[in-house]
């Protein structure tokens, strides 16, 4: 009787209904929930979806040049054009990745006569950019540090670094870091938290251009924090994602990765070469281990190439070469040079743009902090409605925290911007 009630609805029921429904009901993922979408890519959905011409998006972290097109650099052209003419192969990499890269990466970081690479006492593996060599450095310290898995970030950090850490099984915490009272570097709140973190733990530290900040201590402050550091035993471990892109000077920008150098630390270093070459698709980065002995870094090596394998065997080629090619070819290292420098140029110049046209638009706030603060970040210090009123009446779209991407900010875009920050903080 039920069968031919069934049967009869089911001729009414548009084809296939009842094999929607019924699968729906006793499919294995039934009960996978709807999670919540991107911080990051749902301002850029948003900013898609409206149709005001003069709506801006500076919610994404990627350079853009003066018309506000993303920047393909010159000297990965030339690279890239080098290396169709050599025909180049698709062959796989080894798992560590193409061993001239590696080497490059370690010395843009390290500097190029730091005693660690002579000494053989560095394990740098190609990472899938800075994300994958953070994840990477997560899963080693998982599996081989054995002191505690506290992994203490500054407060507030990128906000991927917590779900890093913790997908690989670490436990995540936070010191002080930014001063909301001064839109700067927390320095004293920052050295109390530090001296109170648990002995043996591993603390995270932007080493240029703080995301979301834009907020950098100072040299001295580095060494003092490098001190405390070293006394309460912790472990740095670097994310560099910026070389080059604070100061337009590289080396400067490694400052606090070799000051720690030199100071005795062995530490962790997760680089990418998505911002600073605009290699952002092509997920190249890498992976470093400071170790005591070059028989160490060989065992850890080995190590680090048994979590690779089974994750993802071999890293993508494409970029780390064009990285390679452009690091160690004078001429290319020259034009590369200039571009890094001419990228961090433009972003220190829309700085000083915005906080001129927020004089001339009358503002009575204090916004040094613009042009205090460093890389493609600025924490404006903008609070979540006046943000929202930035967004619904100007069309400016960036993330509810205030940070704006000053690399998405142009010379024909930045007197709009001033307009519309000034009127939603008068
Ligand atoms: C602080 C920080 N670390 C790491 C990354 C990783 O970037 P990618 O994986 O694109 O190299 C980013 C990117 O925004 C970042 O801001």
């Amino acid at each position: 009787m039920a069968v031919r009630q069934f049967s009869r609805i089911s001729k009414l029921l548009p084809q296939n209904a009842t094999f929607v429904a019924s699968s729906k009901l006793s499919s294995t993922w039934a009960n996978v929930e709807m999670g919540p979408p991107d911080a990051i890519l749902g301002v850029t959905e948003a900013f898609k979806r409206d149709t005001n011409p003069k709506k801006m998006n500076l919610g994404v972290g990627a350079y853009r040049d003066d018309n506000g097109k993303p920047f393909i650099l010159e000297c990965v052209k030339e690279a890239e054009q080098m290396m169709l003419r050599e025909c180049v192969d698709h062959e796989y990499a080894p798992i560590s990745g193409p061993p001239e890269f590696c080497k490059e990466a370690a010395k843009l970081a390290f500097g190029d006569n730091s005693p660690v690479i002579s000494e053989g006492r560095n394990v740098t593996v190609q990472g899938v950019s800075g994300t994958g060599s953070l994840r990477l450095g997560g899963e080693f310290f998982s599996k081989w540090y054995n002191k505690n898995k506290l992994f203490y970030l500054p407060s507030p950090s990128w906000g991927n670094h917590t779900p890093i850490f913790k997908h690989s099984g670490l436990e995540v915490k936070s010191y002080r870091y930014y001063d909301p009272g001064t839109c700067g570097y927390d320095f004293r709140g920052a050295m109390e938290d530090i001296s109170n973190i648990p002995e043996g733990s591993t603390i995270v530290l932007h080493a240029c251009a703080h995301n979301p900040t834009g907020v950098d201590p100072k040299p001295e402050q580095w060494k003092e924090m490098s001190a405390l550091i070293k006394k309460k035993k912790l472990f740095p471990f670097f994310d560099m994602a910026y070389q080059g892109f604070a100061s337009g000077n590289i080396d400067q920008d490694a400052f606090a990765v070799r000051q720690f150098l030199e100071d005795g630390h062995q530490m962790a270093l997760a680089q990418s070469f998505a911002k600073n070459m605009g290699l952002y698709g092509e997920r190249a980065g890498a992976f470093s281990i400071v170790c005591g002995t070059k028989e160490e870094a060989d065992r850890v090596m080995s190590q680090v190439k048994i979590l690779i394998r089974p994750i993802y065997s071999n890293p993508p080629v494409h970029g780390s070469r064009i990285a390679a090619r452009v690091l160690s070819n004078p001429d290319l290292r020259t034009i590369w040079l200039g571009e890094v420098k001419g990228m961090a140029d433009r972003i220190i110049n829309m700085r000083n743009r915005l906080r001129e046209g927020l004089a001339k638009e009358g503002s009575s706030h204090n916004w040094q902090h613009i042009t205090d603060q460093i890389g493609m970040f600025c924490f404006t210090g903008l609070k979540p409605d006046q943000v929202e009123k930035l967004t619904s009446d100007y069309s400016v779209y960036l993330t509810k925290d205030g940070r704006i991407s000053v690399a998405g900010i142009t010379s024909s875009t930045v007197d709009y911007l001033a307009h519309g920050i000034h009127q939603v903080t008068k």
